[in-house]
């Protein structure tokens, strides 16, 4: 049996300082919508208390579906660097972006620096995305939907060049023989305002159609979620975690993250996930069980 964690959008707290001049354009926007509203529903508590909780359980492997930032702020990116190396090295954890790693133009290098070992390929490529990792009998494909966007947007877009690529690798992928995950950002699934969307869904869900692929991993709503998209063989979950850093009680879900169990081979995976979440009382425990495979 494989073992796969899966945390998201941890918005690592506290926001660190930074000059006024670095809060020119879309930032101010997130500045104040973290002080005025965002920032009092994420806890640094909540992160660690479920990372020290994912560690006990000892996983095969953690994903993390992106929004490590808030504003992309450089030290933010440092952060996200000692939070990922809690969790363990390249080889134990995998990362992708989300929208709020992208905030503003220009900061794309600075991530891809300081998270360069979590989203490492296996075979070092010109692109960074998509990227593959095989690990025990699962194939981790990691996609970035992060782009710049307009003040109050927070769509995604994988773009076609990564498209075309995303679709040559599942094609490659021998996929009678691994249980392939896809890691994005924003989900290819569910119902969200439309500048928060994946723009090009369609283009995504196309591939997956024709190809297939055994579970797709997301963020951004900040809400438990399991919905479906077609495959080849047998429709294709979608997973959401909540925020991995939002307190208990919050509307949308306290913080969680998602255990996956897979076992079984081609043709006969299972997979069974169970989530894990903090309590009132800054517990973890666990939340809900449920068969996806
Ligand atoms: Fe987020």
């Amino acid at each position: 049996m494989f073992t796969l964690a899966h945390l998201s959008d941890p918005h690592i707290p506290p926001l660190p300082g930074c000059s006024p001049f670095a809060l020119i354009g879309k930032r101010i926007t997130g500045y104040l919508n973290w002080r005025l509203r965002r920032g009092a529903h994420h806890s640094r508590e909540v992160l660690d208390a479920l990372a020290k909780d994912m560690r006990a359980h000892g996983p095969d492997h953690i994903a993390v579906t992106g929004d490590l930032a808030n504003l992309s702020l450089p030290p933010e990116f440092a952060m996200g660097r000692e939070f990922l190396r809690s969790l363990g090295d390249g080889k134990h954890v995998s990362v992708i972006p989300g929208n709020h790693d992208a905030y503003v133009r220009g900061v794309e290098k600075i991530y891809l620096d300081a998270w360069r070992e979590y989203f490492a390929g296996d075979t070092p490529g010109a692109f960074p995305f998509p990227y593959l990792r095989r690990r025990g009998p699962v194939a981790l494909i990691g996609l970035s939907s992060a782009v710049p966007t307009l003040p109050f947007f927070a769509s995604g877009r994988i773009g076609s060049a990564q498209m075309d690529r995303f679709a040559v690798m599942m094609e490659e992928l021998p996929r009678e023989q691994c249980f392939r995950i896809v890691l994005i950002h924003h989900p290819p699934a569910g119902n969200r305002p439309w500048l928060k969307q994946l723009d090009d869904t369609q283009d995504f869900r196309d591939v997956i159609a024709r190809l297939g692929a055994e579970m797709i991993l997301s963020g951004h709503d900040h809400v438990a979620a399991v919905n479906e998209i077609r495959g080849l063989e047998r429709p294709v979950p979608v997973v959401q975690v909540p925020s991995a850093s939002a307190m208990p009680g919050d509307p949308r879900g306290g913080g969680a993250y998602n255990l996956y169990r897979i076992d079984g081979a081609p043709g006969r995976w299972t997979c069974e996930m169970e989530t894990r979440g903090v309590t009132a009382n800054g517990g973890v425990e666990t939340l809900r069980k449920q068969k996806l495979l």
